[in-house]
Formats: C-alpha cells, structure tokens, sequence
C-alpha cells in the first residue's frame, strides 16, 4: 500500500477520546491529512465536549449527530452518514478505536467501501459474547487490514483466530499516552481536595454494564454493598447516564456515605483516580489506568478482556457477585491491595509508533517486504 496521505480518525463514545487525541497529534505532526470524525454517539457535554477540552483534541472536522439510540438503530445510523463522509473526504485510511458500536459501525463502512482500516485496540477478547463490546471487538478485527494491539495477550488472540502475523502490529497503550501526558496537570488541580475527599482515604466507584445496572436487583445489590463500603470509608461516585437512570427508575435508596457526582471531565476523573485507595469498577478503561497508576482496583465482572491487568496489574477480577465486595475492600485496607507492574509498551510512546506504521503506508507489514 502506498503511504496514506488522508486519514479519517473516528470517535464516537467517552472511552474512544482518550485513545484518539494521541494519535490524531501524531499524524498532524508527520504532515497527513487527518479528518477527525464524531460520530455523537455521547453527546452530552459531561460524556463529550469536555474530553475535547481536557486533552487538547481538535473541534471535530464532522459531527455526525447519531444520538441514543437500541443498538442496531445507532449502528445503522453511524454507517449511513460516516458512508456519505467517506464519500465525500475520500479517506485513504480508516481507524477506529476500541469497541463501541461506533467502531464496528465506521469499520463495516470503510471496508465495503475498500478502503484500509486500522483497529486500535485490536485483539482483546472477554470470551462473553453477551456483551455487545465483544461483538464489536470480534467483527471489527474482521473488517480490519491493520490491527493495532495493546498487548501481547492481543497478538495471542488473533494469531489464534488466524488473522495475518503481518497485519498485526502491537503498538501498546494508546489510552496510557493520554495518561502520562495529562497526569501532572490533573494533579495539579487538587480535585480530591475540591470534593471533601482526603487522597489516600477514599474509594471510587463507576458501574455503568448493562449485564451490572439494568437489572433492578443486581443494581441493588451492588448498591447495597457499596453503602456498606461507604460506612469505612468515603465513596465518589461519578454515575454514568445509563446508570442513573435505572437508579432513578427502580428508586433505589442510596447510602448517605456513597457521594454520587455527574460524571467527570478527564483531568478531573484523573485526578479522583490517581489519589484515591481503591478503585471498584465495570470498566474496562480504568482496569488498565488503575494498573498505570499502581491503584488497586477491584473488578464487578465475571470476565475481563484486559487479562493484562490482572496478570501483571493491580486489577482483581470479583465476579459480579455483590456479596464479594465488602471482604475484598477490607483485605485491601489491611494489605494495602495488590502493587503489580506496568505492562511493556505502556510507555506513553504508543501514537508514535501508530504513526510510524501509517507513515509507511504498512511497507514494513506486507508479506515478504
Ligand atoms: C457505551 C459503549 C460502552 C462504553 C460506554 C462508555 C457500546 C455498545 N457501548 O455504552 O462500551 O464502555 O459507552 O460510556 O457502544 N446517554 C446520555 N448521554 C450521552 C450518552 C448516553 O444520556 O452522552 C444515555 C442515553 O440514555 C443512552 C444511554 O446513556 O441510551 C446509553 O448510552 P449508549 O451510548 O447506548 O451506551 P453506553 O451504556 O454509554
């Protein structure tokens, strides 16, 4: 493939942002031609335009406006209008990013169309294909000429799968370039001190699964435990949309100790994550920011496709029980939780290598060159 002079960089939802601002830097400094891409999936400005503000991201070149939607409505919403920007900005170069349907949706439209695509975050497998991520990891992996992995555990799934050796290229973690870039100047703000919070003294919690929040008694129930972790200690808790809104929904009592907030900008949620004593989540972003930063973190899932994090991390895989929570935060508080190390390749140098294999026009990936 020749060098791809116009790249069209996609982003859709929160956990795209952090991993695109880096590489869309990168090939603007290499004199590309770079579309940036919001398809609206998030829209609002707590879930969007502050992660532009914080990390420094360019004002979309297009705002494709898709919204809230069931899945294959937002889905078909996403293709129909990124084919008619394909149409029009010709790009040479598609990348995508993560697992939101926004990728799978630009990955289906650019590959129908011919046109190269690039899968950040490729090859990470939760082996759940209940969730709706692990559908869209699987088939945009499938859409894409180049894959670009986090990790070694990537390269392992796809090789597995028999996907190319060459189309994989395992560039690390592009979510950690924004981290290392951005840490200091989230310190610098003291957000734990402008909540009430004392560093070192708090917990934070985010749960925002559908197979965790919208079943009414499994929310309860994660709720209800993380009250009882309120009475040891002070609990953030920054609610996601989706969350909230079945909160509201099922009129859940929440406990006077558990400090429900809007959802945070990235520097702010940063600077609650890089001081607080533990971290208990859904998500799959801040299992490997808690590994970065040394935070013990405590997972409510049943699987995780980020094994990395456990493996060498600071991650604790709990299951999705709720009744695991309580004793596993008082084992941290004894302990202090686990230490683990960070990852290779999750160095804060991953956009630059993302951008050697664009700038090469994948020379240096096709067979026998
Ligand atoms: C999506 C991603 C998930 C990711 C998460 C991060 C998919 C399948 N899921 O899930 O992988 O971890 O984003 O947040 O793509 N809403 C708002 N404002 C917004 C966005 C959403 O109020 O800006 C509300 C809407 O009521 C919407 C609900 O949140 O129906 C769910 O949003 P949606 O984008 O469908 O999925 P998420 O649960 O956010």
């Amino acid at each position: 493939m020749m060098q791809p002079q116009r790249v069209t960089c996609v982003v859709g939802a929160r956990p795209n942002f952090m991993k695109v601002a880096p590489v869309v830097e990168a090939l603007q400094k290499r004199g590309l031609t770079v579309r940036l891409v919001h398809t609206g999936q998030h829209y609002d400005a707590k879930m969007s335009s502050v992660f532009f503000d914080d990390l420094g991201m360019p004002v979309p070149d297009a705002f494709l406006q898709v919204g809230s939607a069931n899945h294959a409505v937002q889905t078909a919403r996403v293709m129909e209008r990124f084919d008619a920007d394909c149409e029009s900005f010709e790009p040479h170069l598609v990348l995508v990013a993560g697992d939101v349907n926004s990728t799978l949706a630009c990955a289906l439209v650019a590959a129908k169309r011919g046109i190269a695509v690039g899968h950040i975050e490729a090859g990470l497998r939760s082996r759940d294909w209940t969730m709706p991520e692990e559908i869209n990891r699987i088939l945009t992996d499938n859409c894409s000429d180049l894959l670009l992995t986090p990790s070694a555990d990537g390269d392992d799934n796809l090789l597995a799968e028999g996907f190319e050796p060459w189309r994989i290229v395992r560039v690390g973690n592009l979510m950690i370039d924004s981290l290392r870039k951005n840490i200091d100047r989230a310190q610098r703000l003291q957000v734990p001190e402008s909540l009430g919070l004392i560093p070192g003294s708090y917990a934070v919690a985010t749960l925002h699964r559908p197979s965790n929040v919208d079943e009414p008694e499994q929310l309860a129930k994660l709720f209800a435990a993380l009250g009882e972790v309120s009475r040891d200690m002070a609990v953030l808790f920054p609610i996601h949309p989706r969350t909230r809104a079945r909160v509201e929904a099922a009129s859940l009592p929440v406990a006077d100790g558990l400090q429900l907030v809007e959802p945070l900008g990235y520097l702010q949620f940063l600077g609650v994550m890089a001081n607080c004593k533990l971290m208990i989540t859904d998500s799959g972003g801040i299992q490997e920011e808690t590994t970065a930063l040394g935070i013990p973190c405590l997972t409510i899932r049943d699987n995780t496709e980020r094994p990395i994090t456990v493996d060498e991390g600071t991650n604790t895989l709990l299951g999705s029980e709720a009744g695991r929570i309580v004793p596993a935060v008082r084992e941290i508080l004894k302990t202090g939780g686990k230490s683990g190390r960070i990852p290779d390749g999750w160095d804060g140098h991953a956009a630059q290598r993302v951008a050697d294999v664009v700038e090469g026009g994948f020379r240096t990936l096709t067979q026998g060159a």
